[in-house]
């Protein structure tokens, strides 16, 4: 299985960390190309590698992790899909003079608007709830694991993200479709959204 980031910052590089102490490859992109990243992938080992954003895209798993404004022009002309994993690490937050506000989405779920753009893919919400450090910090906590929450319609998509999530060593949570992770997990305002929270065996 193929996995391609889009996006190399405090989330993109978080998710990278944790393939590679997997030991699960993967390549990892932004706007500037790749040779912007090498010290990155030195950095990370020898499983991540710097690419092309029209690479990490072809990959069977990729994760969406750039900054919700710029998020359809990071992904305008990629399409269509066919039936590739999107995983939605984002937040529709916009910053403002007040902290992080949400973008105006007319009650729709972030990832359903996320889904419009991304013609053929198979989107699953997750990797969003965490803070960045945290996310890159061991998955094995105090005796636990951490937990990262899964949400999506399209549920072979979400088996195969859970099972991606168990592998990093994390525990993963369904929450059920778009619209309950709107609710739960989409940040600002879901009550699980920013939560680093530990489940014990
Ligand atoms: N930070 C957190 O704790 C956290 C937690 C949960 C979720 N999130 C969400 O994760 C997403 C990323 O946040 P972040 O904190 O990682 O942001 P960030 O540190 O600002 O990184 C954004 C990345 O996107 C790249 N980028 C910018 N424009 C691009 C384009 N057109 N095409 C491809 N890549 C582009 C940037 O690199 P170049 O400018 O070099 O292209 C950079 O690598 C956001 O939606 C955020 O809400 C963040």
């Amino acid at each position: 299985m193929k996995i391609g980031i889009i996006g190399a910052g405090n989330i993109g590089q978080a998710i990278a960390k944790r393939l590679a102490r997997a030991g699960i490859p993967a390549s990892i992109a932004n706007s500037r190309g790749p040779s912007s990243l090498s010290s990155l992938v030195r950095e990370l080992g020898a499983g991540i590698t710097a690419t092309e954003i029209e690479v990490a895209s072809k990959a069977d798993v990729v994760f969406l992790a750039v900054p919700w404004h710029i998020y359809a022009e990071a992904v305008s002309g990629l399409a269509p899909w066919g039936g590739r994993i999107v995983i939605d690490a984002m937040n529709a937050a916009i910053v403002g003079p007040d902290g992080f506000q949400p973008a105006d989405l007319g009650g729709r779920p972030s990832s359903s608007v996320v889904a419009e753009q991304l013609t053929g893919a198979r989107l699953v919400k997750a990797f969003n709830t965490l803070p960045a450090a945290a996310l890159a910090s061991e998955p094995g906590a105090d005796g636990g694991k951490r937990v990262l929450f899964v949400s999506g319609d399209d549920a072979s998509a979400k088996r195969e993200v859970a099972q991606l999530i168990e592998r990093l060593g994390f525990v993963a949570i369904d929450l059920g479709d778009f619209e309950m992770g709107r609710r739960l997990q989409q940040f600002p305002g879901g009550p699980l959204a920013g939560r680093n929270m530990v489940q014990f065996p």
